[in-house]
């Protein structure tokens, strides 16, 4: 037996061979149901105990020499079998899923087009930025609360750098550059320090959006405003502007749209009121125009903020903010 697995593992060392056919074969001699080594092992059972050892260690050096030599010569040659696999032209093809777009990315993308059909332009700013940009600009006092430790990230090195809090400092940025006539919407991820809910979240995004001229007038931005509740949600939408206030503009309001989820009549969505508040506005304040350099006595202009998140909510009947930012993919595939 010994001299049959020596001549064999010569044999072994000598095997050259040059196709994956020939390594094939090869491999069926030896280590086929019936090869040369299988049945050594089947007979290696009836070795006499004292040459079990012997016999045994040169025929597990055969067997692993023959499957090296095989996988050694496969790797040059290619492997026959995996050959006829590959060119197995009935086999079914290898299907990927698409994935689907954010629901927020849908959104966004669907409030600017609005926006561009009547004739804004796409502006972005940087996330992080000065406070001039976020705040002083903006016509915030000096001891204005939204600057207070709760509400805005600021960089511990240097506490003149913020994540902006808001996307109304593209606003500053753009004036600064352009003069008007001014036609713009700002979109834009923003940061707050706020603890995680289903109603509020440390990071979101918003629109921002700004028109100075001549002439630009309160009506003009009404009118702007109840094109876009329209075509977002629909021709039965209706709007209404409550007066409010930000540091920003003069006079401000906060626009309300009717519940989209009942139709006005009250549920728990619009917590029975029959309006839900989508976005804040206003005539753009004098000092900011100011601020950037752009005369007030000339020009005016109207601006508007809304939260992507709040929109999306409302038009796909999402009721927990953390939702957009878990990557559950059960939750993002229903958003072709
Ligand atoms: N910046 C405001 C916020 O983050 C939203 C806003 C309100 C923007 C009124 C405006 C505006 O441009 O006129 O809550």
């Amino acid at each position: 037996m010994l001299s049959k697995i020596e001549k064999l593992i010569a044999d072994t060392e000598h095997f050259t061979a040059k196709t994956a056919e020939e390594v094939e074969q090869f491999r069926i001699k030896l280590l086929g149901k019936k090869g040369d080594i299988t049945v050594l092992f089947d007979d290696f059972k009836s070795v006499a105990t004292e040459e079990k050892r012997i016999i045994g260690q040169r025929l597990n050096e055969l067997k692993q020499k023959a499957q090296e030599k095989i996988k050694a010569l496969k790797d040059v040659l290619g492997d026959q079998n995996q050959q006829l696999h590959q060119l197995d032209l009935s086999l079914p093809g290898e299907s990927t899923s698409l994935g689907a777009r954010h629901p927020l990315s849908i959104v966004r993308r669907e409030i600017l087009e609005i926006f561009t059909r009547l004739g804004f332009t796409v502006y972005e700013g940087p996330e992080v930025e000065d406070d001039w940009h976020v705040f002083s600009a903006l016509n915030f006092p000096a001891d204005h609360p939204a600057r207070d430790m709760q509400d805005t990230f600021f960089i511990e090195k240097n506490p003149d750098i913020v994540l902006r809090t808001h996307t109304s400092s593209v606003q500053v940025r753009v004036m600064n550059k352009q003069k008007p006539p001014i036609r713009g919407v700002m979109p834009g991820r923003v940061f707050r320090n706020e603890a995680i809910s289903a109603r509020a979240h440390c990071i979101f995004h918003q629109v921002e959006g700004l028109y100075v001229d001549e002439n630009v007038s309160f009506a003009d931005l009404k009118q702007t405003l109840l094109y876009f509740a329209k075509e977002m949600f629909g021709a039965d939408v209706e709007i209404r502007l409550r007066p409010s206030f930000f540091p920003f503009t003069e006079p401000s309001a906060e626009m309300d749209i009717s519940c989209t989820i009942c139709g006005g009549k009250g549920c728990n969505i619009c917590k029975h009121s029959g309006w839900v508040e989508i976005l804040g506005c206003g005539m753009v304040d004098p000092n900011v125009l100011e601020n950037c350099k752009i005369d007030s006595n000339k020009y005016t202009g109207f601006a508007f903020g809304m939260g992507i998140e709040r929109i999306t909510m409302l038009k796909y009947r999402i009721n927990d903010l953390r939702l957009f930012f878990e990557n559950d993919v059960r939750f993002l595939n229903q958003f072709a």
